[in-house]
């Protein structure tokens, strides 16, 4: 789904920079977005994704750097004069008027004809599913009801661009799930690009085509959710995104096509190369679903290690298994739950061998 890097660019946002009294809210911020892309900013609270999309929408102003869509410079530009919309966690709905005139408020605004009024909110209650609700009023809807009504309304002056800030902030777990595609089934039938913020790393990696991993105002890593979770760049990332267990060691064998890395319960024998040298510091990146579980010792000498079963978290479709290894370090190996009554092979408390094959870990040196 993400685009090849040879697509024009719609939405160039370059070298950014907003300080708030000496402090960097957003340091240099350099994407390229393509159009039609769902794109999501994510990180921890207070690391500057709403700054950004501030910026984008014209609230905030850049304190250096450009940002520049469909060719144009937006510098300058009032909110009000960006062919864009922005949607907020509280969708901020109209209480006192029917999902009919909250949808057309802003079409009325802009002095567009009765007619064409009536034709796009037709049109925008259609793409959302809620042509039977039109002359309901925000309160005598649910909450994913009402998070539809405000995208309806964003859409309904057909913007170039969609900004969406923490869109389904306010559902609950289960709904917030069945609403993620919903999403972007809508944001994909209109086309219209979009840039998201979110901190749940499920729901970027469930609506994005590309994310960008943000920190302390920085952009870490961006790349397709796959690239990010397979191959993260830095403990950060590897951290940020998912279950992951990382392990401190050195490199002992550097050579092109396989590295050793020597850590305090096992040496990991990666089949590829690393940018680095012998003796150099690094750490092991290792995914507990890829992971296995055995009572017998592995032939292999590498890529294995012993641990007692200290905890057994059940998850329904997979447990997760945390092992004591030798060092007081803690191993989780996530076993998928294929047969409905399949007895637990291990207890608390027993010996096993987890191991891993040459291409499971990411080795990682920031
Ligand atoms: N108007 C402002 N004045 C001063 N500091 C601000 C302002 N807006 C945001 N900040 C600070 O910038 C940082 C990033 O905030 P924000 O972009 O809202 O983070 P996020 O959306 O990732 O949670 C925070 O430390 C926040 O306190
Ligand atoms: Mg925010």
């Amino acid at each position: 789904m993400a685009p090849a890097a040879a697509e024009p660019a719609f939405l160039r946002i370059q070298g950014v920079v907003k300080e708030f009294n000496g402090y960097k809210a957003v340091d240099q911020a350099t994407v390229d977005i393509a159009q039609g892309e769902i794109f999501a900013l994510l990180g921890p609270s207070g690391c500057g994704k709403s700054t950004l999309l501030r910026m984008l929408a014209g609230f905030e102003t850049p304190t250096a750097g450009r940002i520049v869509l469909g060719g144009v410079d937006l510098a300058g530009l009032p909110p009000y004069e960006r062919p864009m919309n922005m949607m907020f966690q509280s969708y901020a709905l109209f209480p006192h008027l029917t999902v009919w005139d909250n949808i057309a408020f802003g079409l009325k605004r802009e002095g567009l004809a009765r007619e064409r009024i009536a034709e796009r909110v037709a049109a925008m209650l259609k793409l959302v599913q809620l042509e039977k609700f039109a002359r309901r009023k925000p309160h005598q809807l649910s909450g994913g009801q009402q998070q539809r009504v405000a995208l309806a309304r964003s859409l309904a002056k057909q913007p170039q661009l969609l900004l969406l800030d923490e869109p389904l902030g306010a559902l609950d777990k289960k709904l917030r799930e069945q609403t993620q595609l919903e999403l972007v089934r809508i944001i994909e039938s209109v086309g219209v690009t979009c840039v998201m913020v979110t901190h749940d790393q499920e729901e970027a990696m469930t609506m994005a085509s590309r994310i960008a991993v943000m920190s302390e105002g920085r952009f870490l890593q961006v790349g397709a959710p796959g690239e990010i979770y397979e191959t993260p760049a830095s403990r950060f990332v590897a951290d940020f995104i998912g279950n992951v267990n990382l392990m401190e060691g050195r490199v002992e064998v550097d050579e092109p096509d396989h590295v050793v890395i020597a850590c305090a319960d096992c040496r990991h024998y990666v089949g590829h190369g690393i940018t680095g040298t012998a003796g150099m510091a690094v750490t092991v990146a290792l995914r507990p679903e890829k992971v296995q579980l055995a009572r017998e010792q592995p032939a292999d000498t590498y890529n294995g290690v012993r641990g007692v079963v200290r905890e057994i978290a059940y998850f329904g479709s997979f447990t997760v298994y945390h092992l004591a290894l030798a060092s007081g370090a803690r191993l989780q190996v996530s076993v998928a739950n294929t047969l409905r009554h399949r007895e637990r092979e291990f207890a608390v408390g027993d010996t096993a061998w987890a191991h891993w094959s040459p291409s499971a870990h990411v080795v990682l040196t920031q």
